[in-house]
């Protein structure tokens, strides 16, 4: 749909957020703490950005930005040339972070990770829960929505590493009490460090991370394998050069995607059968029946039928 920007606001030196509306005032799809939206640029360039506003606000959307040094295109657009006032398409919201039912919650952020983070705070504050939140930033002006994270009272802390030091996050997850659950989102090497220590947690308390970068691993190198859209009838060989996706989508099976990083998970393809190499940031079972079909492929030897 497409959106007006109504508000751009600079939160940090890098970081913009940016606020949405409909050209004519009608409300937009609710949303829920987690969510983000596909936003599309008129260079075509698209991303997903979590959500950052209230979600009682059914009149407008709110992101942020952060000025990527290495910027695949709409970062630096956005910074450089969006204004009040121009269009953007944004996909309704989608939430693959979203807050489950736990006695207690510890929200983590680092840097831009802050965005779902703070929305998820605001409402378990709404709701009375009990929870504690912490932003990292490397520099105190490198906080964004400090003035927000601040009015959420004492359970909402900032850590500043260039004061005190990098967060020490096994100390602060070692800290919690059976059944809380940790929420957390920002860099790579802040989720990777956080994934580490899952097997520290208390029983009943789990890890659940948004990424906005692939997890860095390591994998073989790609090969042909043979896929079947059981439900359209049709067998593609996915060459060694191609992903799934774009093998179906050549073969007229259209698989909707954004981010083709494997992080977003808007290319989810039930499988049927066959043993799925999970190269997406997203899949924590490595026999979960549903792949990424953006960057994950067959296990060597194995062909895959998908219910698609
Ligand atoms: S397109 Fe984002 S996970 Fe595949």
């Amino acid at each position: 749909m497409p959106l007006v920007v109504s508000e751009i606001v600079h939160e940090t030196p890098d970081i913009v957020s940016i606020r949405m509306r409909k050209a004519d005032g009608s409300p937009l799809p609710a949303w829920q703490p987690g969510a983000h939206v596909d936003l599309q640029l008129i260079t075509r360039h698209e991303r997903q950005y979590s959500l950052c506003g209230d979600p009682r606000d059914t009149a407008s959307y709110r992101i942020a930005v952060r000025r990527e040094e290495l910027s695949r295109g709409g970062s630096h657009y956005i910074h450089a040339f969006l204004r009040a006032g121009s269009t953007v398409w944004v996909r309704p919201p989608r939430n693959l972070f979203e807050l489950g039912d736990a006695s207690a919650y510890l929200l983590l952020a680092a840097g831009i990770g802050v965005t779902p983070i703070l929305a998820m705070a605001r409402h378990l504050a709404s709701i009375g829960a009990d929870w504690r939140m912490i932003v990292a930033a490397r520099t105190p002006d490198g906080v964004a929505f400090a003035d927000e994270i601040a009015a959420l009272g004492e359970r909402a802390s900032v850590h500043v590493s260039g004061e005190r030091g990098r967060l020490d996050l096994a100390t602060v997850v070692g800290d919690i009490a059976p059944g809380t659950d940790v929420y957390a989102c920002g860099p790579a090497a802040f989720t990777d460090a956080l994934l580490t220590l899952a097997p520290t947690l208390p029983e009943g308390s789990g890890i659940h991370l948004e990424r906005f970068e692939p997890r860095r691993r390591e994998f073989g190198p790609d090969e042909p394998f043979t896929a079947t859209a059981a439900r359209s009838g049709v067998t593609v060989e996915v060459p060694a050069s191609r992903s799934l996706r774009e093998t179906l989508e050549g073969a007229g099976v259209a698989v909707t995607g954004s981010c083709l990083r494997g992080v977003c998970g808007s290319c989810a393809v039930p499988v049927l059968d066959g043993a799925v190499e999970h190269r997406d940031s997203l899949t924590v079972d490595d026999d979960a029946r549903v792949m990424y079909a953006c960057v994950s492929r067959a296990r060597e030897g194995s062909a895959l039928v998908l219910d698609i």
